[in-house]
């Protein structure tokens, strides 16, 4: 049976003291039920952009477990609508109870592609995270989900993707490591999800070239390698998905001579009034 590896020795940590706001969270805190690049890192720096108030109404868009909703919750004071579509609506509802935030945020199992049940500008803000990449990348969506941010609402998200492009000798020959099956499944990973990653720059576009939004802002993080390498450490010092551990150490070496790399990026706009 594959044992964990030793966390490679010039794999990073990252810089605590950019994130005053987890200044109070421990480093499980950090991780617990998030999914994918970034934890509570990449929740916070989304939130940033999105002059959160108490009381605002907030999608958060693709919840997964629930993490960024009670963050949201927890430090904003804002409402949430909790919208999930693999996480059973029961753990998120024993979750936020638990966490004393019944009262606060709702859970929901919605597809977000399919009809709606909200009021055209119900929310205030929309969050999203590791999430929009599975089905936003189209001007079909964002005119569909927009229809639910009030005018002048921003929605700001974050998620991992590559750094650039595939090109098209990629695209026919891609890297072996974005190109494998999902261990024990019949799951193509670069058919299911790399060869649907875009880069920041090209969501910046789809944003812009929606008509519906301004103020498109869009940033790759600076230290977005250190937190991916930091999440390797964290599984690997918890024994915890070993199989994707494996697959992101070749990855991260092979971001350090070739493109495209893993990333992390925000993205916020606000809709036209
Ligand atoms: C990689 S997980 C990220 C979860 C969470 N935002 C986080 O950062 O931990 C992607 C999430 O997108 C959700 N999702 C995928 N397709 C969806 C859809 N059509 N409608 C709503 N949620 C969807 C999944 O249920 C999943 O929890």
């Amino acid at each position: 049976m594959a044992q964990f590896p030793p966390v490679p020795s010039h794999y990073r940590v990252p810089d605590r003291s950019k994130y005053p706001e987890l200044a109070r969270y421990s480093r499980n805190e950090i991780y617990n039920d998030t999914f994918g690049g970034g934890a509570l890192y990449l929740t916070a720096l989304i939130a940033r952009n999105m002059e959160l108030k108490p009381g605002e109404i907030v999608l958060d868009l693709g919840c997964g477990k629930g993490a960024s909703s009670v963050y949201l919750a927890r430090t904003f004071g804002v409402q949430v609508v909790a919208l999930d579509l693999w996480t059973p609506v029961d753990y998120l509802n024993e979750k936020f109870n638990r966490e004393g935030y019944r009262n606060q945020i709702i859970p929901l199992n919605l597809d977000i592609a399919g009809p709606l049940p909200f009021a055209q500008g119900y929310f205030d803000k929309i969050f999203c995270q590791n999430s929009l990449n599975f089905y936003g990348g189209s001007q079909t969506f964002l005119s569909h989900l927009l229809k639910f941010l009030k005018p002048g609402g921003l929605i700001g998200m974050g998620m991992e993707t590559l750094s650039r492009e595939f090109n098209a000798e990629e695209l026919s020959d891609p890297p072996a490591v974005y190109n494998y099956f999902l261990p024990g499944t019949d799951i193509n990973v670069w058919e299911a999800d790399f060869s649907k990653m875009h880069s920041p720059a090209w969501w910046g576009k789809l944003f812009e070239d929606s008509g519906l939004v301004k103020e498109v802002k869009w940033q790759e993080l600076p230290d977005a390698i250190i937190l991916y390498e930091d999440l390797v450490r964290y599984q690997i010092e918890n024994e915890t998905d070993l199989d994707d551990v494996l697959i992101s150490i070749k990855q991260l070496e092979f971001a350090r001579t070739a493109q495209p790399a893993k990333t992390l990026f925000t993205l916020s706009a606000r809709k036209l009034v």
